[in-house]
């Protein structure tokens, strides 16, 4: 497993700029470079009511828009809370951008009140993610969170 607090030390490092599309790109790489056994890893965008706009990403081109009831990541964002999914083939609306996926992590990135959007993590093993990998990586979604000036982006107040 990765050194999280390590990758948070050299986020808070790799972001001294508070710009989204700067951070949100920077991220993006870094846990791709960083962390083992990924195929995708990228942010969707709350620009819109109920809906995910793709966004900065590491792999193959994906799936856009993502509406708030549709997938994984719609279940992150209308929930609120991280997804953490050992095979995406036992779940019935999960949306396949790439058959090789298997596994998924998708972390909710709230401001205030807020949805601003999600940062999803797909790997090609089920059962990837463990209970750890989802605290280092919500550590993460933290400090980008902490770095950066979220507004800019987003269509939706
Ligand atoms: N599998 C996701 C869609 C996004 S892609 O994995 C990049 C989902 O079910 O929400």
């Amino acid at each position: 497993m990765p050194d999280y607090s390590l990758l948070v030390r050299q986020l808070t490092s790799l972001l001294d700029t508070r710009d989204p599309l700067v951070n949100t790109s920077q991220t993006c790489a870094l846990i791709m470079q960083e962390v083992p056994e990924l195929n995708w890893v990228g942010f969707y965008i709350h620009r819109e009511p109920n809906m995910l706009a793709l966004g900065p990403f590491q792999g193959k081109p994906a799936c856009h828009p993502i509406p708030f009831d549709k997938g994984v990541c719609g279940a992150a964002a209308r929930t609120r809370q991280s997804q953490r999914i050992d095979d995406v083939d036992a779940i019935a609306d999960h949306i396949a951008c790439d058959a090789a996926s298997k596994a998924e992590l998708v972390i909710p990135i709230i401001t205030g009140d807020r949805l601003w959007g999600v940062l999803d993590l797909d790997s090609p093993t089920s059962g990837r993610f463990s209970e750890a990998d989802q605290a280092g990586i919500e550590s993460l979604v933290a400090t980008f969170v902490h770095r950066t000036d979220l507004h800019d982006l987003a269509r939706t107040e």
